[in-house]
């Protein structure tokens, strides 16, 4: 087995690398003045099998096309199986039709990747589970959110609150719980198919005195998740944090995430950025262990 840490992924694939003993191959990459990508792998892959490590945020489309030349060239050169370690998975959102005329978009990167050479694909707390079927080889997703609500455990927040921010990320509050020992609940949030504004509404929760930490897959402009601490506080929290797996954080997201009364976001190096205070290497690392010896 060969690790290539990829363009947008460099220094989460050397932290793999480094915690299996696993072999790099280094891949030099540029951006042509018309924006396209250029890749070339700079080691031996024959007869290898390559797992290339890349995130897919934003510049989403580099990224992809960067991944998939990298698969390519892997194969070119004689790889006999290729994984895409892919922290951040783009297009798992649009996983079904909601209105007529729109397109699986998670289904036409499946496509693109396993024609690209990709054979099999683990990823990390995919928006929806469901957008694993879209592919046609091999998917995976692992959970980064024991590895997150450990970072709280030891700054000492065991049995605080663990609140997902809607219904479908109860599981997510579910995993955090079991480390935390404390409770969880959600949040019901309406979504409007045609403007994609969305609303929040409380349940019963007993957060009265608490620290309360918000866990959900993705932070992207951050509305869901100042709509959520403003709930949290107005119930009577007394400590309100963030967390999640991705912290695509666009635009001044963490800003206002902050002015809403949360503590501290933290997020891990799926999306680099000021928040990715976890790493998924130890994640990735045992995946890659077990494969090897599987
Ligand atoms: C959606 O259901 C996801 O789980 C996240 O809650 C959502 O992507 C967060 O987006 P934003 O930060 O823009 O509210």
């Amino acid at each position: 087995m060969k690790i290539i840490p990829g363009p947008a992924s460099t220094a989460l694939g050397e932290k793999i690398a480094e915690l299996t003993g696993i072999e790099k191959v280094a891949v030099a990459h540029r951006t042509f003045p018309d924006g396209e990508s250029y890749v070339r792998l700079e080691g031996n892959v024959q007869n290898e099998h390559v797992v290339i490590v890349q995130t897919t945020s934003t510049p989403q489309d580099t990224s992809l096309m960067q991944l998939a030349f990298m698969a390519n060239a892997a194969k070119r050169n004689g790889a006999k199986k290729v994984t895409a370690a892919v922290p951040y998975l783009a297009y798992a959102r649009q996983d079904k039709i909601f209105l007529q005329g729109e397109t699986k978009s998670i289904e036409a990167v499946a496509a693109m990747l396993k024609a690209a050479g990709i054979d099999a694909i683990v990823t990390v707390n995919i928006h929806a589970e469901n957008a694993l079927s879209r592919f046609t080889f091999p998917a995976k997703t692992l959970s980064a959110i024991p590895l997150l609500a450990e970072y709280f455990i030891k700054k000492g927040y065991a049995k605080a609150f663990a609140l997902a921010p809607d219904k479908g990320a109860m599981h997510i509050a579910q995993q955090a719980q079991i480390v935390l020992g404390g409770e969880a609940g959600h949040l019901e949030k309406q979504r409007d198919r045609y403007t994609g504004k969305t609303s929040q509404t409380g349940t019963d929760l007993n957060v009265k005195g608490q620290t309360a930490i918000i866990f959900d897959d993705i932070i992207s402009t951050g509305g869901t998740i100042v709509g959520a601490a403003k709930i949290l506080l107005e119930l009577g929290a007394t400590r309100v944090f963030a967390a999640c797996a991705h912290p695509l954080l666009i635009g001044d997201a963490e800003k206002r995430i902050l002015d809403a009364g949360v503590e501290e976001i933290v997020g891990t190096d799926s999306v680099p950025s000021r928040t990715s205070k976890v790493s998924l290497a130890p994640l990735f690392a045992e995946e890659l262990r077990a494969q090897k010896s599987g």
